[in-house]
């Protein structure tokens, strides 16, 4: 019998060669352990969401390095967990001002700010990073876990196309309507839903609501990210339905030994973490060294 090769089966079944594919995003999800994400790079050791802190993430093996990123005045990425400048440059010294909204500034401005002091004078001089400069910093060591603190979904969508970063990298954002455009704009494009929101609908949520519960996870189940993103608030039960719906659970932010290895040893899929040593040293006590 002639056996029928994959790829003309593929264009029968009407799926395209890329679909067929299995990309770096969905290799990383389908690793045969936990993963170690990189939280702002590695703030440890070094600023968080610099060129080093990301660089000093891979060196130490992270799986993903997280990044955050917002978008200046002109719709551009600048890499930054806050709205503001105040808390990781020196903008106040800088520029004499407080409340300094990254929105309404333009990158070139931005990056003439000192992003390493306020962390340590050795530090001194680094510089915010662009989107485009954090990506293409940490994809030459490792993967990026890209994380839209604002920003749309045409922004994001448009950046991965040009820069042939499509399932190169995983998208995440809090924002689950964010997380929808995107899906609906770029099917293929693994994805994240962060949780909880402090704030659903209008109401404010007490610390039980934001548990993870089937309710959340059917939720984010419509949006179409393939990775759940919570914090510690989960129980065997809600891994459980997690993985049921098909979601890999990742959670935030864990720094400690022992609940990162009760985690592990209840069965999330990756852990965010600011102190990737501390990671490995979890890893191999559940999971061994091999
Ligand atoms: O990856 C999830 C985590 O980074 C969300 O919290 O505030 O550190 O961005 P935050
Ligand atoms: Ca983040």
């Amino acid at each position: 019998m002639r056996l029928v090769p994959a790829t003309v089966l593929a264009i029968c079944l009407g799926m395209s060669s890329s679909a067929q594919a299995t990309s770096p995003a969905e290799k990383m999800l389908e690793l045969d352990r936990p993963l170690v994400i990189a939280h702002r790079g590695y703030p440890t050791v070094a600023p968080e969401n610099s060129i080093v802190g990301f660089r000093l993430a891979n060196l130490a093996g992270a799986d993903l390095v997280e990044l955050d990123y917002h978008v200046d005045r002109d719709g551009e990425g600048i890499v930054i967990h806050d709205k503001t400048l105040d808390r990781t440059t020196d903008v106040t010294a800088a520029w004499g001002e407080t409340d300094a909204k990254v929105v309404e500034k333009s990158r070139a401005e931005m990056q003439t700010l000192d992003a390493g002091t306020w962390y340590d004078p050795m530090f001194a001089g680094v510089r915010l990073p662009t989107l485009e400069e954090a990506i293409d910093a940490i994809q030459e060591g490792g993967m990026t876990l890209v994380e839209r603190k604002a920003g749309s979904a045409e922004h994001i969508v448009a950046l991965l196309k040009e820069r042939d970063l499509v399932n190169e990298v995983i998208v995440q954002s809090f924002d689950w309507e964010y997380v929808t455009a995107v899906h609906e704009m770029l099917p293929e494009q693994v994805l994240g839903a962060i949780g909880p929101s402090r704030v659903w609908n209008g109401k404010k949520l007490s610390k039980k609501e934001r548990e993870l519960s089937r309710e959340w996870i059917d939720e984010a189940a419509k949006t179409g990210a393939r990775v759940l993103v919570w914090n510690a608030q989960v129980t065997p039960e809600t891994i459980s339905y997690a993985h049921d719906k098909g979601f890999k659970l990742y959670i935030y932010t864990i720094n400690e030994l022992e609940p990162a290895k009760r985690l592990l040893e209840a069965g999330v899929d990756g852990v965010i973490t600011n102190n990737t040593a501390i990671l490995w040293k979890a890893m191999a006590s559940v999971h061994g060294a091999d």
